[in-house]
């Protein structure tokens, strides 16, 4: 049994149960039905927040205590608050999240500082640095395939999916194997809204504690790795050049561990649900892997692993499709009712994989877009080659219940109980 039924969360140990169901896991299991209902009130903008759309205690609303909420349900309400970065702003996620990112953060910062920390990050991003991400990726999938491809059955959301990413972002700064576990453990509690602050600190200033190390080790032998590149990255303003600060790398990794790690194993564990789900279509992956790309984004729109991008503070009295929007107030840009909105998807509903290529909301748009994205994809697409190489007849198990789909802030299966051969 993967998830418990006392808190209604998923995982395997007590504390991922109980993150997840914070955060939605066994109280929501699709809220899309409500969001076609509600989208076409108000030209989609909605004047709650999404947990308060369906009864739940908002894990992150004592920053904000006394704020209006907003959230947005429709892809043009959506998109117009993503772009206009100085009017919704993202201080009010620094506040909200500062436990968990400390005092740098790539979403809690807004120009001119947020542009500089982009510049900074940009070079773990760039065309080297995605070879070092690669690197990771087939041994790593190969080594869990290993693990358990003789059994002819394994739960693949809890030995492959969730065994995968954090592993890819720990080995690239440079984090030692045995320290795997903790990390993950690390990464799960600094995830936005997953535990309580006073947890997400503490496991923050963990992960800052053991990077200074690797960072002092990496400053006195460089390696050819991600940590040693960040390290060295430096940005040039007319001639005055500017190198990235300690307190800066460990700004970034902080973001970059809980923004990449779940978001990334949720989307998997989603994607082959989808597509046991579905076996005519996965069938055809068999035989025509071309099909994968366009399978992994599909997924992403239709049930993506985040429900709204970081909530943006309202810096002026404004309007959206008339609905005025005080300063101050807090607005969730929800990019998941965004990516199922019939005004910029017809039939939003369905699972299309062949459906007309259109721009998506799943990594975000604007100045804050997923710096990850392209990282994110190529982890996916390999992650499920590497099943289809070495799992013929992939399909449910048969002798354990078929999983299903949950969670609000942060979607995922409640595992992949699955059968081969
Ligand atoms: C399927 C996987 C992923 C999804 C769906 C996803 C989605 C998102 C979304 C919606 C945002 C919010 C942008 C905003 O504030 O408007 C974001 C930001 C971010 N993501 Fe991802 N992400 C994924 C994977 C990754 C990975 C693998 C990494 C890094 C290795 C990453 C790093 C980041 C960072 C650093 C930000 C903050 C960007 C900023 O505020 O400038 N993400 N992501």
């Amino acid at each position: 049994m993967t998830a418990s039924t006392e808190t209604g969360g998923v995982g395997r140990h007590d504390w991922e149960r109980k993150t997840t169901s914070r955060t939605g896991a066994g109280v929501v299991d699709d809220p899309y039905p409500r969001f076609a209902e509600l989208r076409p009130i108000n030209g989609g903008v909605h004047d709650s927040s999404f947990f308060a759309m369906f009864g739940m205690g908002d894990p992150t609303s004592e920053a904000w205590k006394d704020a209006q909420r907003f959230c947005t349900l429709s892809y043009a309400a959506t998109e117009h608050v993503l772009r206009e970065n100085n009017l919704f702003t993202n201080a009010g996620i620094r506040r909200m999240t500062q436990h968990a990112f400390g005092p740098v953060s790539l979403m809690g910062s807004d120009d001119p500082e947020h542009r500089q920390f982009r510049l900074l990050v940009q070079p773990a991003f760039g065309k080297k640095a995605m070879g070092m991400w690669q690197s990771w990726v087939k041994p790593r999938l190969d080594e869990l395939i290993d693990g358990f491809v003789a059994k002819g059955r394994a739960d693949l959301y809890f030995e492959y999916c969730s065994q995968f990413p954090v592993f890819v972002i720990a080995m690239t700064l440079g984090v030692a194997r045995d320290d795997l576990d903790q990390f993950q453990h690390w990464a799960g509690l600094m995830q936005i809204g997953a535990a309580p602050a006073a947890e997400a600190r503490a496991a923050r200033l963990e992960v800052e504690d053991y990077m200074r190390a690797v960072i002092a080790e990496r400053r006195r032998a460089p390696r050819d790795d991600l940590i040693s590149l960040l390290i060295e990255s430096e940005i040039t303003e007319g001639d005055q050049r500017q190198r990235i600060t300690e307190e800066q790398v460990l700004g970034l990794v902080c973001n970059l561990v809980p923004a990449g790690v779940g978001t990334t194993f949720r989307s998997l564990g989603i994607v082959l649900v989808t597509l046991m789900q579905r076996p005519e279509l996965l069938a055809r992956l068999y035989e025509d892997r071309s099909l994968v790309p366009a399978v992994v984004d599909e997924v992403l729109r239709w049930n993506g692993p985040v429900l709204t991008s970081p909530f943006r503070l309202v810096a002026e009295d404004t309007e959206i499709a008339g609905v005025k929007i005080p300063k101050g107030s807090i607005i969730e840009p929800g990019i998941a009712a965004a990516n199922r909105d019939p005004a910029q998807f017809e039939n939003p509903d369905a699972f299309d994989p062949f459906r007309p290529v259109k721009p998506t909301l799943s990594f975000s748009y604007g100045p804050h877009f997923c710096v990850g994205g392209q990282v994110a994809r190529m982890e996916l697409r390999a992650a499920l080659n590497a099943l289809l190489d070495r799992l013929p007849n992939l399909r449910f198990d048969p002798d354990e219940p078929e999983p299903q789909l949950t969670g609000l802030l942060y979607r995922m299966p409640t595992g992949v109980p699955a059968a081969w051969g």
